[in-house]
């Protein structure tokens, strides 16, 4: 298996954003731009998988991103169907699961459907792994993991005296996913966007000026080069940390 060497954080969350300026750039219509990133998709998706990154998530549709125009929403909501209708083929062959996060049941009937067939049809595999954040939001996660928490209360399955960061995160959409190690946000913005905001808390954040069409295998593992030279500390001193392991430049065929 190709890899960045070692030290290859094993989930990369990404922030695909600057699609609409990639089309204005152009003067063309913002689908292009996102027509474009669903191709940024497909090989970012390919180059994770060679690079060994073992979870990738992607951030494709926000909680607040249903107050944009209703064309430009239907138009996402289209070309994530298309998407799922021609990828699921590809995420067999190459052993990927798909996950998602966010309140997916509020998603059209169309994309849904294509979600719960790909979801079904990739659920054994174990090795790679792709989420799609899909009607998203960090504090909305929050709100859902704090009712369900209380719901369990009442019930009798939890206590609230007990309740600690581990008990609380088994309620979160990424219960069964570990914390990303890297964000990567592309187009030069510098915020979170309520974007996995607990799970983050120990992330490495790599802003890139690239938008997110133009985003390349070369990107990424330049992003993962950056994230390799850095001294993640999870609270402790340097000392404490041994440091990072030093690797040389993968190789990158475009
Ligand atoms: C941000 O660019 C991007 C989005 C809101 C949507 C991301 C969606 C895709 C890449 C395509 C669909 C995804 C899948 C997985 C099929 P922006 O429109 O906010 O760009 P701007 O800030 O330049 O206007």
């Amino acid at each position: 298996m190709p890899s960045a060497g070692p030290n290859v954080p094993r989930h990369v969350a990404i922030i695909m954003d600057g699609n609409g300026r990639w089309a204005k750039q152009r003067g063309l219509p913002r689908i292009e731009g996102h027509r474009r990133g669903v191709e940024t998709v497909r090989s970012i998706i390919d180059a994770a998988r060679e690079l060994g990154i073992q979870y990738l998530t992607l951030y494709a549709f926000s909680a607040e991103n249903w107050q944009r125009p209703p064309d430009e929403v239907s138009a996402l909501m289209s070309l994530l169907e298309l998407f799922l209708r021609r990828e699921a083929k590809t995420l067999i062959k190459n052993r990927i699961r798909l996950h998602t996060i966010g309140r997916i049941e509020e998603l059209p009937a169309g994309p849904l459907k294509e979600l719960k067939r790909a979801i079904a049809a990739t659920q054994e595999f174990t090795d790679w792994n792709l989420v799609l954040a899909l009607n998203y939001g960090s504090r909305t996660e929050l709100a859902d993991a704090a009712r369900a928490y209380a719901d369990a209360v009442v019930a009798g399955r939890e206590k609230p005296e007990e309740c600690s960061w581990s008990a609380l995160s088994r309620y979160l959409y990424t219960a069964d996913l570990p914390d990303p190690d890297l964000l990567i946000r592309t187009s030069g913005e510098t915020r979170l966007s309520n974007f996995l905001l607990m799970q983050c808390a120990y992330a490495e954040m790599i802003f890139s000026p690239v938008l997110w069409p133009d985003f390349t295998k070369a990107e990424l593992v330049t992003a993962i080069e950056e994230y390799q030279r850095r001294e993640r500390r999870f609270g402790l001193t340097g000392e404490q940390v041994k440091p990072p392991v030093r690797v040389h430049r993968p190789a990158v065929n475009q």
